[in-house]
Protein backbone atom coordinates (compact mmCIF):
# COMPACT_ATOMS: atom_id res chain seq x y z
CA UNK A 1 0.00 0.00 0.00
CA UNK A 2 2.82 2.71 0.94
CA UNK A 3 4.27 1.90 -2.03
CA UNK A 4 1.63 2.40 -4.38
CA UNK A 5 1.31 5.80 -2.44
CA UNK A 6 4.59 6.65 -3.62
CA UNK A 7 4.14 5.74 -7.16
CA UNK A 8 0.77 7.65 -7.49
CA UNK A 9 2.86 10.30 -6.07
CA UNK A 10 5.57 10.70 -8.03
CA UNK A 11 2.80 10.05 -11.13
CA UNK A 12 1.01 13.26 -10.30
CA UNK A 13 4.15 15.08 -9.00
CA UNK A 14 5.46 14.39 -12.46
CA UNK A 15 2.18 15.37 -13.82
CA UNK A 16 1.72 18.47 -12.61
CA UNK A 17 5.50 19.65 -13.34
CA UNK A 18 5.45 19.03 -17.20
CA UNK A 19 1.79 20.75 -17.51
CA UNK A 20 3.06 23.64 -15.56
CA UNK A 21 6.34 23.51 -17.64
CA UNK A 22 4.08 23.27 -20.63
CA UNK A 23 1.82 26.45 -19.97
CA UNK A 24 4.84 28.34 -19.11
CA UNK A 25 6.94 27.94 -22.17
CA UNK A 26 3.67 29.06 -24.14
CA UNK A 27 3.25 32.28 -22.35
CA UNK A 28 7.13 33.02 -21.89
CA UNK A 29 9.51 32.51 -24.68
CA UNK A 30 11.64 32.88 -21.52
CA UNK A 31 10.27 30.06 -20.02
CA UNK A 32 11.19 28.06 -23.39
CA UNK A 33 14.73 29.02 -23.81
CA UNK A 34 15.15 28.00 -19.78
CA UNK A 35 13.77 25.07 -20.23
CA UNK A 36 16.69 23.98 -22.94
CA UNK A 37 19.68 25.89 -20.94
CA UNK A 38 18.31 23.31 -18.14
CA UNK A 39 18.75 20.67 -19.93
CA UNK A 40 21.50 21.18 -21.61
CA UNK A 41 23.77 23.55 -19.47
CA UNK A 42 22.56 23.72 -16.15
CA UNK A 43 24.96 20.70 -15.33
CA UNK A 44 27.93 23.27 -15.41
CA UNK A 45 26.06 26.99 -15.29
CA UNK A 46 23.59 26.77 -12.83
CA UNK A 47 24.49 24.24 -10.23
CA UNK A 48 25.96 25.56 -7.09
CA UNK A 49 29.39 24.33 -7.73
CA UNK A 50 29.12 24.90 -11.21
CA UNK A 51 32.44 24.52 -13.29
CA UNK A 52 31.98 27.03 -15.79
CA UNK A 53 32.44 30.89 -14.33
CA UNK A 54 29.19 31.83 -15.90
CA UNK A 55 26.03 31.49 -13.84
CA UNK A 56 23.19 31.26 -16.58
CA UNK A 57 20.00 33.06 -15.63
CA UNK A 58 17.58 35.40 -16.75
CA UNK A 59 19.72 38.23 -15.08
CA UNK A 60 23.05 37.34 -16.60
CA UNK A 61 21.35 36.65 -19.87
CA UNK A 62 19.75 40.34 -19.84
CA UNK A 63 23.37 41.87 -20.88
CA UNK A 64 24.30 41.84 -24.42
CA UNK A 65 28.01 41.19 -23.57
CA UNK A 66 26.52 37.70 -21.98
CA UNK A 67 23.84 37.09 -24.66
CA UNK A 68 26.84 38.02 -27.65
CA UNK A 69 29.16 35.59 -25.69
CA UNK A 70 26.77 32.71 -25.48
CA UNK A 71 25.10 33.10 -29.10
CA UNK A 72 29.40 32.82 -30.23
CA UNK A 73 30.29 29.95 -28.36
CA UNK A 74 27.04 27.93 -29.34
CA UNK A 75 27.34 28.93 -32.95
CA UNK A 76 31.11 28.28 -33.00
CA UNK A 77 30.49 24.71 -31.03
CA UNK A 78 32.16 25.73 -28.06
CA UNK A 79 29.47 25.08 -26.05
CA UNK A 80 28.02 22.47 -24.82
CA UNK A 81 31.77 21.10 -24.86
CA UNK A 82 30.53 17.38 -25.23
CA UNK A 83 27.65 18.34 -28.26
CA UNK A 84 29.35 19.76 -30.81
CA UNK A 85 26.26 19.59 -33.19
CA UNK A 86 24.27 21.75 -30.48
CA UNK A 87 23.71 24.39 -32.56
CA UNK A 88 22.30 22.02 -35.19
CA UNK A 89 19.49 20.52 -32.89
CA UNK A 90 16.06 21.71 -32.31
CA UNK A 91 17.11 23.12 -29.14
CA UNK A 92 20.02 24.62 -30.61
CA UNK A 93 17.97 26.64 -32.98
CA UNK A 94 15.09 27.39 -30.69
CA UNK A 95 17.71 28.91 -28.02
CA UNK A 96 19.61 31.03 -30.77
CA UNK A 97 16.45 32.37 -32.06
CA UNK A 98 15.86 33.17 -28.36
CA UNK A 99 19.01 34.91 -27.47
CA UNK A 100 19.12 36.36 -30.87
CA UNK A 101 15.41 38.11 -30.64
CA UNK A 102 16.96 38.95 -26.51
CA UNK A 103 20.27 40.42 -28.01
CA UNK A 104 18.55 42.61 -30.95
CA UNK A 105 15.54 43.61 -28.62
CA UNK A 106 18.49 45.20 -26.21
CA UNK A 107 20.84 46.66 -29.18
CA UNK A 108 17.88 49.08 -30.00
CA UNK A 109 16.99 50.22 -26.62
C1 LIG B 1 30.14 19.96 -19.28
C2 LIG B 1 30.03 21.26 -18.70
C3 LIG B 1 29.45 22.38 -19.51
C4 LIG B 1 28.26 22.41 -20.21
C5 LIG B 1 27.23 21.32 -20.37
C6 LIG B 1 28.14 23.75 -20.74
N1 LIG B 1 29.25 24.49 -20.39
FE1 LIG B 1 29.59 26.44 -20.84
N2 LIG B 1 31.41 26.37 -19.87
C7 LIG B 1 31.89 25.27 -19.18
C8 LIG B 1 33.19 25.61 -18.60
C9 LIG B 1 34.05 24.68 -17.77
C10 LIG B 1 33.45 26.95 -18.96
C11 LIG B 1 34.64 27.77 -18.62
C12 LIG B 1 35.60 27.58 -19.75
C13 LIG B 1 36.79 28.45 -19.64
O1 LIG B 1 36.76 29.42 -18.90
O2 LIG B 1 37.74 28.12 -20.36
C14 LIG B 1 32.32 27.40 -19.76
C15 LIG B 1 32.20 28.66 -20.30
C16 LIG B 1 31.07 29.14 -20.94
C17 LIG B 1 30.89 30.49 -21.37
C18 LIG B 1 31.92 31.60 -21.25
C19 LIG B 1 31.85 32.18 -19.86
C20 LIG B 1 32.84 33.29 -19.66
O3 LIG B 1 32.62 34.07 -18.72
O4 LIG B 1 33.81 33.38 -20.40
C21 LIG B 1 29.65 30.58 -21.93
C22 LIG B 1 29.00 31.82 -22.52
C23 LIG B 1 29.05 29.26 -21.84
N3 LIG B 1 29.94 28.42 -21.23
C24 LIG B 1 27.78 28.94 -22.30
C25 LIG B 1 27.22 27.67 -22.26
C26 LIG B 1 25.92 27.34 -22.79
C27 LIG B 1 24.97 28.34 -23.44
C28 LIG B 1 25.73 26.02 -22.58
C29 LIG B 1 24.55 25.19 -22.98
C30 LIG B 1 24.09 25.31 -24.34
C31 LIG B 1 26.92 25.52 -21.92
N4 LIG B 1 27.80 26.54 -21.74
C32 LIG B 1 27.10 24.19 -21.51
C33 LIG B 1 31.27 24.05 -19.05
C34 LIG B 1 30.07 23.70 -19.63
Amino acid sequence: MRLLNRKVFWVLYFGILSSVVQAAEKKDPYMEALTILTRNCAGCHQAADHPGALFLNRESLSEVATLSLVIKLIKTSQMPPAHKDFAKTPDGKKLLKWLETELTTKEKK
